[in-house]
């Protein structure tokens, strides 16, 4: 989309910050390349105006947005209809905005399996770890127990919190195999050969702390096991780069983030994502694609 009209239908996205996404140069080179009069805006929120916020969407022929932090459970109460896989998780990513109703859905839940399947690891029957319990790990494991994986066991630095994200899934998988665990080096020695895929949900590693590893330093990864880190900034994460040291498999965060994308550009606009484009676009977006610090 070259240019804003007034026959441009308006997506965005509401967060605080939001400077730092990678959304609208992705959904704007996708809207692009399909040659469609629509256009992506980021929204910059505070959390004490997100109802004037969602309020001002509708008066504005707004058609939906993506929801991101902090905003993501807080948005869930002014919405009209929630799709059941969002309800479950307790959090809307991507919002479609239909006669003036607010529906929610979560898109992060298929944009990680679209990613894990993308880069050949079917997660079905799988024996995972799951490094973290907050927002981020809700949708993965969610994702996990949908796709019947042998077992997740979710290590977390607060253990009670990953307790909690079991008790809220095992109401919907009664069936599914899910434990928890302090993520500390003795419990992680314990279960160190025991996982196909391993899955840092946390935000250590992240730019700038580049160098931080959700790993035990002293525990050795394993060549046959497969490493995924939901962090896209860096692209490779101390976390990946010492899973390719030692031989494994790893899958960068970037693919979930164009995936959550991309299935949110199909429920805006009815069209299928023209996902090599908007993984193009991300790519030159991404201020850090290594670790090292500039
Ligand atoms: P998100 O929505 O991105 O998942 P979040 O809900 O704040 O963000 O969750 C952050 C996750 O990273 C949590 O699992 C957090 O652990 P706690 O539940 O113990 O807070 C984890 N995390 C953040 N900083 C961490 C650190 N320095 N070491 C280990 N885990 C960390």
């Amino acid at each position: 989309m070259e240019t804003v009209r007034g026959s441009t239908s308006l997506v965005g996205l509401l967060g605080w910050p939001v400077s730092h996404s990678l959304s609208p140069n992705m959904h704007n080179a996708a809207f692009n390349q399909l040659g469609l009069d629509w256009a992506y805006v980021p929204f910059p929120v505070r959390p004490t105006d997100l109802s004037k916020a969602l309020k001002g969407l509708i008066a504005l022929n707004i058609v939906g947005v993506n929801v991101t932090i902090p905003h993501k459970q807080a948005v869930m109460r002014y919405m009209d209809e929630v799709s059941k896989s969002a309800q479950t998780v307790g959090a809307v990513n991507t919002v479609y905005i239909k006669e003036g109703k607010f529906i929610g859905h979560n898109t992060d839940i298929t944009g990680f399996l679209s990613a894990l399947i993308e880069a050949d690891c079917q997660p079905k029957g799988l024996r995972v770890a799951v490094l973290g319990a907050g927002g981020a790990a809700r949708a993965a494991v969610f994702a996990l127990a949908w796709s019947e994986v042998d077992s997740v066991v979710i290590l977390n630095r607060t253990a009670e919190r990953a307790a909690f994200l079991i008790d809220d899934l095992i109401d919907v998988f009664p069936d599914s195999s899910l434990y928890f665990g302090p993520l500390t080096e003795p419990s992680v020695a314990a279960l160190k050969d025991s996982f196909d895929l391993v899955i840092n949900t946390t935000s250590v590693g992240m730019y700038p702390h580049v160098d931080d590893c959700p790993w035990p330093e002293n525990i050795p990864m394993q060549a046959n096991t497969v490493y995924c880190d939901l962090i896209y900034n860096p692209l490779e994460t101390a976390f990946l780069s010492r899973a390719k040291a030692a031989g494994a498999k790893t899958i960068d965060g970037l693919g979930m983030l164009i995936h959550q994308g991309a299935v949110a550009f199909e429920l805006w606009t009815g069209k299928t994502a023209p996902v090599k484009i908007m993984r193009h676009a991300c790519l030159a977006g991404l201020p850090h694609k290594r670790r090292h610090k500039p």
